[in-house]
């Protein structure tokens, strides 16, 4: 089983939309699926709820109980969807995780709001290297992108800064990703040859690749 967190303190920076079209990406290449909810009142569920035929597991873990829980689940990639609430609750989703993807808007405020919690990943991988395991693989994907401005350039290398890769794929601000979500689905089940679908596709081969999947 490989565990993805999908993770950013900050409400509102995609962890949710990232989760679902990344997870459906993936599906549809012909992996077994779960996704998670660590948040009880979180939205993933409200979202797979709108869809009678939902083709993914969705589960609701709430993150005391993940390291617990997650390791009876059957299916062969889980993606957990991180919430932004109670910032030292954080660590039990950093804890689980083969990889944490965090997504961010390319805005700098957005960016100096992940200061914690990436201290918080590297405190973590330390403790993982002091231990003689592998440390958790960490990668950012600029999510919201509107035109490819100068401002998102500067921002991926402010983001390398930090220590981590940021991906080439940037999910930029389309209209796909609100409308699929309205029926529970994603932008790849409601307009599969749309740019929206497109950028999601690209995500899940970056993400495979940097799993060596
Ligand atoms: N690429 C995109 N283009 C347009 N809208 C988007 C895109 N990604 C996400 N959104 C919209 O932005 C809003 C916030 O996204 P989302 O709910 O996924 O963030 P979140 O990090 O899960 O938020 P929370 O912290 O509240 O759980 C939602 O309305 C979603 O539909
Ligand atoms: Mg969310």
């Amino acid at each position: 089983m490989t565990v993805i967190a999908v993770m950013n303190q900050k409400g509102g920076s995609t962890k949710t939309t990232t989760c679902t079209g990344l997870g459906r990406a993936l599906s549809l290449d012909g992996y077994n699926v779960a996704l998670v909810d660590s948040d009880p009142q979180g939205s993933l569920l409200d979202w797979a709820a709108a869809h009678d035929d939902q083709p993914m597991q969705v589960y609701v873990i709430d993150r005391p109980a993940l390291e617990r829980e997650i390791p009876k689940l059957k299916e062969e990639i889980v993606i957990i969807d991180g919430t932004a609430k109670a910032a030292d609750l954080a660590l039990k989703t950093i804890k689980v995780a083969d990889l944490i993807l965090i997504p961010v808007q390319p805005s700098p405020l957005d960016v100096w709001a992940t200061s914690d919690m990436v201290n918080m990943i590297k405190d973590h991988q330390d403790d993982q290297i002091a231990a003689g395991e592998p440390p958790v693989k960490v990668a950012f994907v600029v999510s919201r992108v509107i035109g490819n401005t100068k401002l998102s350039k500067k921002i991926s290398e402010t983001l390398t800064g930090y220590g981590f890769p940021v991906f080439k794929t940037r999910m930029v601000q389309r209209q796909d990703h609100p409308n699929s979500q309205t029926s529970g689905r994603t932008a790849l089940d409601t307009r599969p040859g749309g740019l929206a679908a497109h950028e999601l596709r690209a995500l899940k081969n970056e993400v495979l690749a940097f799993l060596a999947l």
